[in-house]
């Protein structure tokens, strides 16, 4: 590769005629030159050869100032798809083309702010996508426009969905941990942050009451009528209103594949829950704009930046999401804070408010969206699950709510027959059982409050949760902890990649569970 761009930051249409020429000289004559002859020595010598055409991310969007490279590199994958087409009988030549994020190097350092240019990667990140571009079998590559930063986030999914080829590397989730060995020791499941006293006793008894009636064998009703109704009622919404998915991880997917555009971005906040967000961004070509929080454990104001939320929109953002009360930081936004945040988005933007973990929020703090929805000018979609709260993870059953114009977004992709019956069933038992829910919220209200004291007299910085989990300082390895826990049977979750620094999080489980947290971090 060799690549040059102006540095003058001209406008395009301030270039000159030979600035240009110039620049496509060096970008695509220089390539064409070069495999032209390559090509020809192979042919003479009957000898294989792979041509890696370095192209860019700037393809797809093209920057400001950058006219007469974007220029070029359009002109380089042009290059690399004709020659593919023109060598696909002759097996000697395969040619493919990457397309980088921006590293560190001379010519970005020239045109760069020189606080860009240090946030940047050093070139060696690129390795991997160059070392597939020159391995992978030709029919994998020939012609294709690999694109680096999905490929290095996820390699089967960049090759499957970006170039529509074989599935070579199957993704697949690991198995939880919770599903080991350890499972026998009949301990606590905190790992994935459920209600710790589990499966709610009223949806045990009406399962266990309609396992051989016809209605849970056939297909199940595909406008989740009493479900919607009960939902409509619990939200004070019309049933219009919802829309229904499997778990609420697939109606995020479904936001980002209907908003999800080419030239489009998605704001999202870092750290957040991104299990879904970032594949489905990886899926569906879609732009993430991460926005840091604020705050720290130690003065316990860890928040999201709204006003940066707010400042990193542009004209092309299609989608903001935003986890409240938040996984991973367990932080709720302060509710006239949120309400004014969401009066300033612009209408050609969608906010999703994932709400996975409200019900373990005190009342007084939750901003009710269904009154917010009519009155913002941007698309609104409230976000909820009945995995946490309710206990209800294995049956898979989320929910979406806003105006009925938004919901039909999302409405368009969903399958007829999303949720099983015995999943509408149990969700619907939940939703009625108040005195479950009474004993879940205080439970955890309280114990929540008594972890965060204990660890206050531990001097251990910790951040107050409107969540069922509680973000730590972990005063002792943490990979450690969570065998130690392990073994007793304790499943802890592991969110430290998310967090960052020395930062965990310990799940609020049954007082037992938390005191044998307590008194091992109480060592250290
Ligand atoms: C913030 C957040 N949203 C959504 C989900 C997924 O929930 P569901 O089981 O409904 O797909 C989770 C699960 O951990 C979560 O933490």
């Amino acid at each position: 590769n060799a690549a040059v761009s102006s540095s003058n930051h001209k406008k395009i249409w301030e270039l000159t005629g030979n600035e240009l020429q110039q620049i496509l000289q060096t970008n695509i004559i220089g390539p064409f030159l070069c495999s032209k002859e390559v090509i020809q020595w192979a042919k003479k010598n009957r000898h294989h050869i792979r041509i890696i055409n370095v192209s860019s991310g700037i393809v797809d969007k093209g920057a400001p100032y950058l006219g007469a490279y974007t220029i070029s590199k359009m002109g380089l994958e042009g290059l690399t798809i004709s020659v593919a087409n023109d060598a696909i009988d002759d097996r000697l030549i395969s040619i493919v083309s990457i397309k980088p994020r921006s590293v560190r190097t001379y010519m970005t350092k020239s045109f760069f702010p020189k606080k860009e240019y240090l946030a940047m990667d050093y070139p060696d990140v690129l390795a991997p996508v160059f070392l597939y571009a020159a391995t992978a079998q030709r029919n994998e590559i020939l012609g294709k426009s690999l694109d680096e930063p999905c490929f290095s986030a996820d390699p089967g999914a960049a090759i499957t969905m970006e170039n529509k080829l074989p599935l070579i590397q199957p993704l697949k989730m690991q198995t939880p941990v919770y599903r080991s060995e350890y499972r026998d020791k009949g301990g606590a499941y905190m790992h994935f942050l459920q209600n710790p006293f589990g499966f709610c006793p009223s949806v045990v008894e009406v399962l266990s009451k309609v396992v051989n009636n016809p209605s849970v064998h056939q297909y199940p009703d595909p406008n989740y009528t009493q479900l919607r109704e009960a939902i409509s009622a619990y939200l004070n919404v019309d049933p219009s209103d919802i829309s229904f998915g499997t778990g609420s991880s697939e109606l995020i997917d479904r936001a980002i594949r209907i908003f999800a555009s080419k030239r489009g971005n998605i704001i999202i906040t870092k750290p957040t829950w991104a299990h879904v967000v970032w594949p489905s961004c990886i899926k569906y070509d879609f732009l993430p704009i991460e926005v840091p929080y604020t705050g720290s454990v130690k003065r316990k104001n860890i928040k999201h930046d709204l006003q940066g939320i707010l400042d990193a929109i542009n004209d092309w953002t299609k989608l903001v999401y935003l986890v409240n009360p938040c996984n991973p930081t367990g932080s709720i936004v302060e509710k006239e804070e949120l309400r004014s945040f969401l009066r300033q988005i612009p209408s050609h933007v969608t906010v999703l408010i994932d709400e996975a973990y409200i019900e373990f929020c005190e009342p007084e703090k939750r901003l009710n969206l269904a009154l917010e929805y009519k009155e913002v000018n941007c698309r609104l979609i409230g976000l909820r699950t009945f995995s946490k709260f309710f206990a209800l993870s294995g049956f898979r059953v989320g929910y979406a709510y806003g105006n009925p114009d938004t919901i039909n977004y999302l409405e368009r992709l969903s399958l007829t027959f999303n949720i099983s019956s015995m999943s509408q069933l149990a969700a619907l038992t939940a939703l009625k059982d108040k005195a479950f829910q009474e004993k879940v919220y205080k439970h955890n209200f309280s114990e929540r409050k008594r972890i965060c004291e204990e660890l206050d007299q531990m001097d251990i910085p910790n951040m107050p949760s409107q969540t069922n989990f509680i973000v730590f300082d972990c005063p002792m390895d943490r990979e450690k902890m969570r065998l130690e826990m392990m073994k007793e049977g304790i499943f802890m979750p592991n969110i430290d990649a998310a967090l960052g620094g020395n930062l965990t999080a310990t799940a609020v489980g049954l007082y037992e569970h938390n005191q044998k947290i307590l008194n091992l971090l109480s060592k250290y």
